[in-house]
């Protein structure tokens, strides 16, 4: 690994054993890049990759006769006004009403490690040589203004992260119009888009589409989330790239909040991608003396497919980006009684749920919505964070002492960022939340959005809840987010800083996060909203773990969590099973489908037991023990490669490889059943060719060499899948090491 500097065509390589990054200072001391990609050898001279050329109606950047237009040139950071008409990374109002700017090449550092972005989330390094780091500073004369990129590449990853920062100087204040984190440019556009969009209860599925001339792009501009219909990620990946084999780049955005992530295609054939916040909304003034720091971006390339790419993702998720102390550790099984339950619930019934959930072998009992304030609908309640006496009238406190007593851990719902207007909070500071005095303020779920953009709002629900976190024995949170932001607009802020609304909003929320991770950093916080509809690395800096999705039906979920492991680790995936006839589509899948799913994450219930037969009661017990067995597998240590894909068939299947290739946990899921069907087979992947390996399904074991597995692929034996329940049927298979 290396950044290399060469001093006399001022240009920087940086490279380690898989990936090379290209950029140089051009004659107009503005930045090219000359190359992305897989890794080519160091040479002082990379301008034969440059290429320029005198074209009709282009605006040409230096004087003559020199050629050079930025509308056909692969910039680093492309800004407003130049004679290059596609998207710019960067647009700057100025006093004098001009957007013109020309930030050009003033210096650069190298260094090893990596610094913090603070008060904003981002990868880290737990040891500083495992990166070096290139600062590039550019300078605006006319307006004195320093714009720095910063790029850090990975020893051990195909990892290059980005951001970008503006510092005024100037005695004229300027306006951000658009300030994205990075911009990046291949010379061709041979790719497909890959992305993660969906709705509610449909989450994240893949989407994938040919570039094409324009712009083709995927954006939230909700404010708290970046949704259930975009994730904040694309991929660029060849045409004939599959989860196994050819080339693919990754960009993943650590942040919450608004993000635009566009491809745009120039006629030239040249491809554009811009990642960063939305600029819609975003306008950031600068006083002097005063910068912005743009979020980062995390670039994966992989020559090897689509889960190569995820494998990386995982591995520096949880390694680069976790924290605290559920870092790397296999996590509590639990039980949440938000489907047992709703909001109908009294202590005794809790109890009775958490006794039969501890002779399962469960954990962790998780208390959800309706424990507080009036809160026995959604109508009322949110913003009152003290305990309902009438259902629970020990409080919380009594509460998690007794679950506590009965050898379980307690974790407790909660959603912060929220109010209804029936509460007491509301009463007291209707000025508090979202929207604009005197315009209609929508409302989703019978709630609004607390304005988390100002510092007092923050500071009192930081009160409350610290409050009930100190009084009581709570070891797990489950943070909430039950609607997207509408009519933004702070009642605290001036005029003039509207436009910063929406990104202090997430700066509010991260600030709450930081006070509660670090004050109690023996809770385990899981992220929330609405199911999966904040489902983003910046959430993983907090909270290690991600309630997926709220469908929870076991064949829905094959193509939720297949889509969500593009980037995201199975130990960030909240998965539970839950009872039948599944409360969301009224589906009814086998008991083993439904473990055989949640195996491939968090892994949980979310159902009374009680409700259960002796005969269900004993299998959860053995998932229960399956689960303690695997789970530092499955979610800590392994590699995690997408065998079939659901959708593409009825079928879907995938595996988690141990680093040592002795051990293995595949799973095959089928959706419908089929009458005197043809064979059946699939193929294993990451294994050791040479190693025998034991195959233990349900009760029928065999031994076979890791060549036969990956190349012949397994006979799916479809008598077992009948005995499973036939419809919605699934198969688990353990595979390890076998003495020959
Ligand atoms: C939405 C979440 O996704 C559910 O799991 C549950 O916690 C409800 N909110 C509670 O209101």
């Amino acid at each position: 690994m290396g950044i290399i500097f060469h001093e006399q065509e001022k240009t920087f390589h940086l490279y380690n054993k898989e990936v090379s990054y290209i950029i140089r200072v051009m004659e107009n001391g503005q930045l090219e890049n000359l190359y992305y990609g897989k890794v080519i050898r160091d040479r002082e001279s990379f301008m034969h990759l440059h290429e320029a050329i005198s074209r009709p109606l282009t605006s040409v950047c230096v004087p003559e006769p020199g050629v050079l237009s930025m509308e056909y040139t692969k910039q680093e950071y492309p800004v407003y006004g130049t004679g290059d008409y596609r998207s710019p990374a960067l647009s700057i109002l100025q006093e004098n009403g001009s957007r013109i700017v020309n930030f050009t090449y003033v210096s650069h550092e190298i260094y090893q490690g990596k610094k913090s972005l603070s008060p904003l989330p981002a990868v880290y390094t737990n040891n500083e040589h495992e990166v070096c780091t290139l600062e590039i500073c550019l300078h605006d004369e006319v307006i004195n203004t320093d714009l720095i990129l910063s790029y850090t590449m990975f020893e051990e990853y195909p990892v290059i992260t980005r951001n970008a920062k503006l510092v005024h100087k100037g005695e004229e204040s300027i306006v951000l119009d658009r300030a994205l984190s990075m911009s990046v440019e291949f010379q061709d556009m041979d790719f497909e888009m890959v992305h993660l969009s969906g709705a509610w209860a449909r989450e994240r599925y893949v989407k994938e589409r040919k570039l094409e001339m324009g712009i083709q792009a995927v954006q939230g501009i909700h404010g708290t989330a970046g949704g259930a219909e975009h994730n904040p990620f694309l991929a660029l990946k060849r045409p004939d790239t599959t989860e196994s084999q050819g080339e693919v780049y990754g960009f993943s955005l650590v942040y919450s909040g608004n993000f635009l992530a566009q491809t745009e295609v120039s006629t030239f054939n040249m491809t554009r991608v811009l990642m960063g916040i939305h600029p819609e909304g975003f306008h950031w003034k600068l006083e002097t003396g005063e910068s912005f720091q743009t979020p980062e971006v995390v670039m994966v390339y992989s020559d090897r497919g689509l889960n190569k790419m995820s494998q990386v993702y995982h591995r520096l998720y949880r390694k680069n980006l976790m924290r605290g102390q559920w870092k790397e550790q296999p996590r509590p099984i639990l039980l949440n009684n938000w489907e047992a339950t709703y909001f109908d619930f009294t202590e005794e019934k809790i109890l009775s749920i958490a006794k039969k959930a501890k002779e399962a072998g469960v954990e962790l009992f998780v208390l959800d919505d309706g424990w507080f304030g009036a809160r026995n609908d959604d109508y009322r309640g949110l913003g009152d964070w003290y305990v309902n006496l009438e259902k629970l009238p020990d409080g919380i406190a009594g509460l998690s002492r007794k679950v506590e007593e009965m050898g379980l851990k307690f974790g407790l719902w909660v959603e912060l960022e929220m109010v209804n207007k029936d509460s007491d909070l509301y009463r007291a500071h209707p000025d508090w939340i979202v929207g604009v005095p005197e315009r209609f303020e929508s409302h989703g779920r019978h709630q609004h959005v607390l304005d988390f953009s100002r510092k007092e709002v923050v500071d009192y629900i930081y009160e409350m809840i610290s409050k009930i976190l100190r009084e009581s024995r709570i070891s797990y949170i489950k943070w909430d987010m039950n609607r997207y932001m509408s009519e933004p607009y702070s009642r605290g802020l001036a005029a003039k800083d509207q436009g910063k609304m929406m990104h202090r909003y997430i700066l509010g929320v991260y600030d709450l996060y930081t006070r509660l991770t670090e004050e109690f950093p023996e809770i385990l916080f899981e992220s929330c909203a609405s199911g999966g509809a904040r489902f983003d690395p910046a959430m993983l800096f907090f909270a290690p773990q991600t309630w997926t999705s709220d469908d929870t039906d076991a064949s829905e979920r094959a193509k939720i969590q297949y889509g969500t492991s593009y980037v995201y680790p199975l130990v960030s995936m909240g998965s539970h099973v839950s009872a039948v006839p599944n409360h969301q589509l009224l589906r009814i899948t086998p008991l083993s489908t439904r473990a055989n799913m949640a195996y491939f994450g968090t892994f949980g219930y979310e159902l009374d037991l009680n409700l259960l037969s002796e005969e269900e009661m004993a299998q959860v017990k053995e998932q229960v023990a399956f689960m303690k067995k695997y789970r530092r597998l499955i979610q800590v240590e392994g590699d995690f490669y997408r065998l079939l894909s659901p959708f593409k068939g009825n079928e879907t299947a995938w595996i988690v490889v141990s680093p040592d290739k002795n051990q293995a946990v595949a799973a095959f899921y089928q959706r419908l059943n089929k009458i005197n069907a043809s064979w059946l087979r699939f193929r294993l992947e990451g294994l050791d060719k040479d190693t025998l390996y034991e195959v233990k399904c349900n009760d029928t074991v065999y031994r076979a060499y890791g060549d036969e597995l990956m190349y012949a692929g397994i006979p799916v034996d479809r008598e077992l899948l009948n005995k499973e329940g036939g419809d919605f049927a699934s198969l688990l298979y353990v595979i390890e090491k076998a003495e020959p």
